[in-house]
């Protein structure tokens, strides 16, 4: 039974991908079966992994497991490592939201037995069945947030989708990634302080904005391997393997 992860925030931006690449590259290297599913039209998870730049520009993948296709899933350079990848046309999921939701749940135990050590699905930044579904599926989900106004307003919606989701998958564990922090602001330092007060326990970690960590993935590549900068790159392994039980 494959341990299952969303990375998710309604907002855009903040670090969602970023974490579902690095989750998958620390996997990937610890030898474990990993699929990625891109529930994101922009598919940057999905070029990021498997190098081919106009995957999104093609129906199927992630859209799949919502249907009676068989899954395809697209290979990258490393055979552990599988993506159902993200395109534009995963947007038409949204409108049959109530439909889709009740066979989220249906599909639960097909999911659930995926012939994978680790499942990471990366989410698009609108709530709907393609937020609600991965966390309807998962043990884990990882919240970006970023130290703004435009990332706070609307963490209580995405909480309230959540609420709804642990009336069904009661087991799913919270868990609060801050991101993209610049401390020399005052402003970020408050909404910083501001998250402290409404989720401490649930903050596991504090990554600040750092160019290396974009240019990596860029360069198909964790942060580990491609900065020069050895803790910045150890920084996010150790988080990574937190994450995935790596034991570390
Ligand atoms: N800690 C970080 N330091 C520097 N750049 C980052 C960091 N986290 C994310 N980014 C960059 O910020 C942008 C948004 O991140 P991304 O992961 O695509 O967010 P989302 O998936 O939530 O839209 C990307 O260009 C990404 O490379
Ligand atoms: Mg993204």
């Amino acid at each position: 039974m494959p341990k299952i992860v969303t990375v998710t925030n309604q907002k855009g931006g903040v670090g969602k991908t970023t974490v579902t690449c690095h989750l998958a590259f620390a996997a990937q290297e610890a030898g474990k079966r990993v699929l990625v599913v891109d529930f994101c039209g922009q598919g940057n998870a999905s070029q990021f992994l498997t190098q081919d730049l106009r995957i999104n520009k093609q129906r199927g993948g992630a859209e799949t497991l919502f249907s009676s296709n068989e899954l395809k899933f697209s290979d990258t350079p490393w055979d552990n490592l599988k993506v159902l990848h993200g395109h534009l046309y995963l947007e038409e999921l949204d409108k049959k939201e109530d439909e889709l939701l009740k066979l989220a749940i249906k599909l639960r135990p097909a999911i659930r037995s995926l012939p994978f050590d680790y499942v990471i699905f990366d989410t698009p930044p609108a709530l709907g069945p393609r937020i609600a579904g991965p966390l309807f599926w998962s043990d884990t989900a990882i919240l970006t947030v970023q130290p703004k106004l435009s990332s706070i307003t609307g963490l209580d919606d995405t909480f309230d989708t959540i609420k709804g989701v642990k009336r069904i998958n009661h087991g799913l564990s919270i868990r609060m990634v801050v991101n993209l922090f610049t401390k020399s602001s005052k402003t970020q330092r408050r909404f910083r302080e501001d998250l402290q007060k409404k989720f401490g326990n649930a903050i596991i970690e504090e990554f600040p904005l750092r160019t290396p960590v974009s240019d990596a993935l860029e360069n198909f590549k964790p942060v580990w391997q491609h900065a020069r900068d050895k803790k910045l790159g150890q920084h996010w392994k150790m988080f990574s393997k937190r994450v995935l039980d790596l034991g570390v």
